[in-house]
């Protein structure tokens, strides 16, 4: 949700914006802007309903002055539809300063009251407005950007990034973060500032993430980092660990199929460092002290969408090899639902962006009940891992397309990482035992490229389906939150009504939706697992198939079994029966992705979604 760029230095800044608006685009938005301030002092502005492509074509038909000083914004509404009006920047000190933010102003209210009453008038229904007129007044009684931010920040509720600037101090941008992220680009007479590296990246990979409640005020050749207080506070620099092609499409119809195609060396690249010579150790996680994991005594997975399922896979794992209890909550019914949570209490929060805000909220409000938090995060310098115990990070590289793929298989993967880790430091598997995990995981990278290859069969099947009004996905044990992920997947991007279903309660209630025709995709568990389980969805399948269904099973090669009953088979790898869901999703994440595009919808950004959910 809403991109944030912000630029100082020596090129022209309004196509440093532009080109990182046009990185920030995969987070989602619905209209965008940018402010400029030009050599004579003068600051312009354009904004624009619609993609990026409405702005520039707006920039042509009218064109802006330009200059080494700007901000530029993608906005996610929330305040407010998304209008030309409604877009940011926001003015303030009559048409003197301008404003960008992400995030919500919860006293936006009462501050607009508190501005009316004084005479001042607004042009839009944003909270936004709201924070750039009070930085007007304040800049007009101070004389001084930084001080009157400061004096601004202080005042906001809520979650908030926020930047500035103001014609009269022309060299200048300031920010701001609460609760929402914000990263410095250092670069060579130039800094940058932006939600994610990805809005510098092809200008400097050296960066600095922001701290919660700080101001940073860039020059092109100063940073300045202070907290609400104007305490100066000490920032590490980091570098950036991919650089600027990784976030390009390169020669793919979509940022989903690359990065689908990606996915065997996302997991390969979690796994490096951490399995040697069969000997399995996260060292990320030696920073919770000497002890903490050896007495955790119940351990709850927070996370939403498709992190939550990565999480529900993960479950199954970790308590069969640890032995330690473990829940999966939704990030946002987790703290609602007053959990009982004690220093023994390990919070293991999972989050591609690091930004999602309700996971967030959920790791702060482990954290202030005493519990330990444990990160599992994609994108550096992001905010949950910051606020958490330890983190361990996923290196799948930057995801760009909205929905979910090589980040999933990645999260899974460092969840088993980390099971394989506690298992070891608990004593509750023996060497052969870890040494037989290890070499299942070290295997997957290359059983993930044989599954892509064999999922080519997948694409005349969603041409064929992409009529379909509804369809359905049955999985059992590690099967079943690939089949609620498969259903994820096919809503998003298709726009399909799909439901997921554990097997076992078909007969409880579901199998009624069984008529002619219906599609069914069935993720059948290895024989050589659990010969019962494997029966028992075998068994499933003649079920529906008896009632009407069209079954597309996964199953792993050979599984003579299911041949007799099912439509079509994709055939799987074998793999040990836990590894088996980092296979098994492939073809579902295919299938959603060949039957949106065949339907001619935007794969890479379905309709009201965005990448990175920053709000509430
Ligand atoms: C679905 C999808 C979402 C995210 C969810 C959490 O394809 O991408 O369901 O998984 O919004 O996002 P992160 O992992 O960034 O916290």
């Amino acid at each position: 949700m809403c991109g944030i760029v912000g630029y100082v230095g020596h090129e022209r800044a309004l196509e440093v914006l532009l080109g990182g608006l046009k990185r920030l685009e995969y987070r989602g938005y619905d209209s965008a802007g940018v402010a400029v301030i030009d050599p004579a002092g003068d600051l312009h502005v354009a904004k624009k309903a619609g993609r990026l492509s409405a702005l520039t074509d707006e920039l042509r038909a009218h064109p802006i002055g330009d200059g080494a000083t700007g901000i530029g914004h993608t906005r996610w509404a929330t305040h407010g539809g998304p209008t030309d009006v409604n877009a940011h920047p926001h003015l303030g000190d009559e048409g003197r300063l301008a404003v960008i933010h992400n995030g919500i102003i919860e006293n936006f209210a009462a501050l607009k009251e508190e501005l009316l009453a004084a005479g001042e008038t607004f042009e839009s229904e944003t909270d936004t407005e709201v924070a750039a007129i009070l930085l007007g007044r304040e800049y007009r009684a101070t004389g001084d950007l930084v001080e009157a931010f400061r004096r601004v920040v202080g005042r906001l509720e809520g979650a908030f990034t926020i930047l500035a600037t103001h014609q009269e101090q022309p060299g200048v941008v300031v920010g701001a973060r609460r609760n929402s992220p914000l990263v410095i680009g250092l670069g060579d007479g130039e800094n940058f500032l932006g939600s994610d590296v990805a809005a510098f990246v092809e200008h400097t990979r050296r960066a600095v993430a922001i701290g919660q409640d700080q101001i940073v005020t860039i020059t092109p050749e100063s940073v300045t980092v202070t907290d609400f207080a104007g305490e100066s506070v000490e920032v590490d620099a980091f570098d950036v660990a991919w650089d600027a092609s990784a976030s390009e499409k390169g020669g793919w119809s979509s940022f989903m199929a690359k990065e689908i195609s990606e996915e065997p060396e996302a997991v390969a690249n979690t796994i490096r460092g951490r399995i040697e010579d069969g000997h399995v150790s996260v060292p990320e996680l030696d920073a919770l002290g000497d002890g903490v994991l050896a007495g955790i005594d119940r351990i709850i997975i927070v996370a939403c969408g498709t992190a939550a399922y990565a999480g529900m896979v993960g479950r199954y794992a970790i308590e069969k090899w640890s032995r330690v209890p473990v829940e999966v909550d939704l990030s946002h019914e987790f703290r609602y639902r007053e959990p009982v949570l004690t220093p023994t209490t390990l919070v293991i929060s999972i989050s591609q962006s690091g930004e999602t805000m309700d996971t967030l909220m959920a790791v702060k409000y482990a954290r202030e009940a005493g519990a330990v938090a444990v990160s599992v995060c994609n994108t550096q310098g992001a905010t949950i891992p910051r606020e958490s115990d330890a983190a361990v990070y996923t290196h799948a590289g930057p995801e760009v397309a909205v929905a979910s793929t090589k980040a999933f298989v990645a999260q899974i993967t460092a969840l088993y990482l980390f099971g394989l880790h506690l298992a070891r430091v608990r004593g509750t598997m023996s060497e052969a035992q870890l040494t037989a995990a290890t070499d299942e995981l070290t295997a997957i990278p290359a059983k993930l490229a044989q599954t892509l290859k064999a999922s080519e069969v997948i694409e005349p099947l969603a041409k064929w389906m992409a009529d379909s009004r509804a369809v359905l996905f049955l999985g059992r044990h590690v099967g079943y939150p690939i089949a609620l992920e498969g259903a994820l997947k096919l809503k998003e991007l298709a726009y399909i009504h799909a439901e997921g279903f554990a097997a076992g309660e078909l007969k409880h209630g579901p199998i009624a939706l069984i008529e002619a025709g219906q599609p069914v995709f069935v993720v059948v568990p290895s024989p050589r697992g659990s010969a019962e389980m494997h029966k028992k969805v075998v068994s499933n399948i003649q079920e529906i198939r008896a009632r009407g269904a069209r079954v597309i099973a996964i199953a792993e090669q050979g599984d003579a079994a299911v041949l007799p009953f099912a439509d079509e088979v994709v055939a799987i790898p074998l793999a040990a029966p836990l590894f088996e869901p980092l296979l098994a999703v492939i073809p579902l994440q295919i299938f959603a992705m060949e039957l949106a595009a065949a339907k001619g919808l935007d794969v890479d950004q379905p309709r009201n979604l965005a990448k990175s959910v920053t709000v509430e």
